[in-house]
């Protein structure tokens, strides 16, 4: 039995985030669309309604029949989820006049409510609501409020049912991991009996079960997902395991030959495969990005599959797809920004069944399991980077002598981001979720180099902060940082007289400039 709390996604940002928080409390749980509830299975021990960018008013605003939850296992709402359970239930919800956003503290506490076990006079909560709640449903009661919130969280007298205005998700929140502690270990039971060993451990086992004698092909991008992927695989059936990694030329610098050496040294059975030649054939004179993109990942799929042909025997193909790569996310726009996902099916005669062995876990645990599995750090904390490569990082046609430009530049910065140390030790290439350098080809500008007037191209540098790349904020490098990097990039790589920093936050810009 594998003991889980179900949280019901209603759209909000921030729903991803209370699975992490719970997983952090080492405690299982899954994030399925509202409507989605599991009818009747026995390993749930409690159900959080999460948050949601619509009022219970809205046209179309999403409903949960509750009296499928109610009764059967402990609930807590989470915002729009206490909304909701307050408006269905017999209570008032109505708009708040202005929309309460930031930090509030809790004025009013009910320490003796198990879910505020632990809570500080005055404790700091993040809110971000439009509507509010004005009275609760009879045979509820108020357990906190703030200032300007009367009902920042209610509980029912007689039943397991509590609701939260705020976002005990958030970090703002600063005792808001007590707050899911107390709902998920006091309330629900759970037992916090998660940890990277143990998962290592039941998964191999399962993996040697699943897989037997059978031939695995699994596709390594240098991220961290595939390779933990093909590390676990290979604890589980070792030579069984062939992995195959495509260089389409447009990876970082020496990224092909050191991550090939990589995954050597850590005993993998991985075939490297150059074939930069074809996809610069092939994106000659392309420019618009989305054009770029689906060259390159109608090229990749030809390129895989060509040498996973050659492993005549394969019965399964393995990935490291991870959770956030899976929760079925209620897009309320439906529209598509981006088409990210450039790797297509496998030729339809090999019959592969997919092996997904991460497929439950967030990044942070994949990386937790990596350290498990004695990995190396440098590849453990990689920061992610996109399929298409520096392909998405050239603003213009592609080219072998521009992509050697950018190589340099992204190089200096990403090596300056790694060797630099902040204040309390930690690299600034820890604090910052991703980073690279985008070679704005097309455009040229005057500079002066001892005295020779030059009139070359800007490099942009990008680095963000993000839990997830869902939304992300620019990353407020020290300027001595950026004076250094600037100074390197200027003077060592030719083609290039002038630096910028991107200070665009995710949305409305994306991390990606193409
Ligand atoms: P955007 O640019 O949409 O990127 O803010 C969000 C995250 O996705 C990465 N990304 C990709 N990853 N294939 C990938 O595997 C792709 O085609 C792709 N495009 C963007 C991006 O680096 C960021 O982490």
């Amino acid at each position: 039995m594998q003991q889980k709390i179900i949280i019901l996604d209603f759209g909000s940002q921030t729903t991803q985030l209370i699975g992490r928080r719970l997983r952090e409390l080492d405690t299982f749980c899954e994030i399925l669309p509202y409507n989605k509830m599991p009818k009747d299975d026995p390993d749930v021990i409690g159900v959080i309604l999460s948050g949601s960018p619509l009022s219970v008013y809205d046209d179309g605003a999403f409903q949960v029949d509750l009296s499928d939850i109610r009764g059967r296992y402990p609930i807590l709402g989470i915002c729009y989820g206490a909304q909701y359970m307050s408006h269905a239930l017999g209570g008032k919800v109505e708009p708040a006049g202005s929309r309460e956003y930031g930090r509030a503290n809790l004025e009013y506490i009910d320490t003796t409510d198990p879910l505020f076990r632990g809570f500080e006079p005055g404790s700091q909560v993040w809110m971000s609501h439009g509507d509010t709640i004005t009275a609760i449903p009879a045979g509820f009661h108020r357990i906190a409020s703030t200032s300007t919130v009367h009902f920042a969280a209610y509980a029912a007298d007689s039943e397991p049912i509590w609701g939260v205005q705020f976002h005990p998700e958030v970090f703002h929140s600063l005792q808001g991991t007590q707050l899911l502690r107390n709902f998920v270990v006091d309330i629900c039971g759970g037992q916090q009996d998660w940890s990277p060993a143990s998962f290592v451990e039941t998964t191999v086992q399962q993996l040697k079960e699943q897989l037997g004698n059978d031939r695995v092909i699994l596709g390594l991008s240098g991220g961290v997902d595939s390779s933990v992927a093909a590390v676990l695989l290979n604890r589980a059936i070792g030579r069984n395991l062939t992995c195959i990694f495509v260089d389409h030329g447009m990876l970082r610098k020496d990224e092909f030959r050191k991550v090939l050496n990589d995954y050597e040294c850590l005993g993998l059975n991985v075939v490297g495969v150059d074939a930069s030649t074809k996809f610069f054939a092939d994106l000659q004179g392309v420019r618009e990005p989305e054009a770029k993109r689906k060259i390159i990942g109608r090229d990749f799929v030809e390129v895989f599959n060509a040498e996973a042909k050659k492993i005549t025997d394969a019965k399964w193909l393995a990935q490291g797809t991870i959770y956030p790569d899976r929760i079925e996310s209620l897009n309320i726009t439906g529209k598509t920004i981006k088409s990210h996902h450039n790797v297509g099916g496998l030729p339809e005669e090999m019959q592969l069944s997919l092996c997904e062995p991460l497929q439950w876990l967030f990044k942070d645990e994949v990386r937790r399991v990596g350290y498990e599995l004695g990995m190396p750090e440098h590849l453990i904390k990689r920061h992610p980077f996109p399929g298409p490569g520096l392909a998405v990082r050239i603003l213009g046609d592609i080219t072998p002598e521009k992509v050697a430009v950018l190589q340099e530049a992204d190089d200096i910065f990403i090596q300056g981001l790694w060797n630099w140390r902040c204040d309390d030790g930690e690299r600034l290439y820890d604090k910052v979720w991703q980073a690279g350098a985008i070679l704005l080809s097309d455009v040229r500008s005057v500079g002066v180099m001892g005295d020779e007037r030059t009139y070359e191209h800007p490099v942009a540098l990008r680095a963000v902060t993000s839990m997830d790349a869902m939304t992300a904020d620019w990353a407020h490098l020290p300027y001595e940082f950026l004076a250094q990097v600037s100074n390197d990039i200027i003077n060592k790589v030719k083609g290039v007289n002038r630096v910028c920093y991107d200070i665009s936050s995710k949305p409305p810009a994306t991390i990606e400039w193409e």
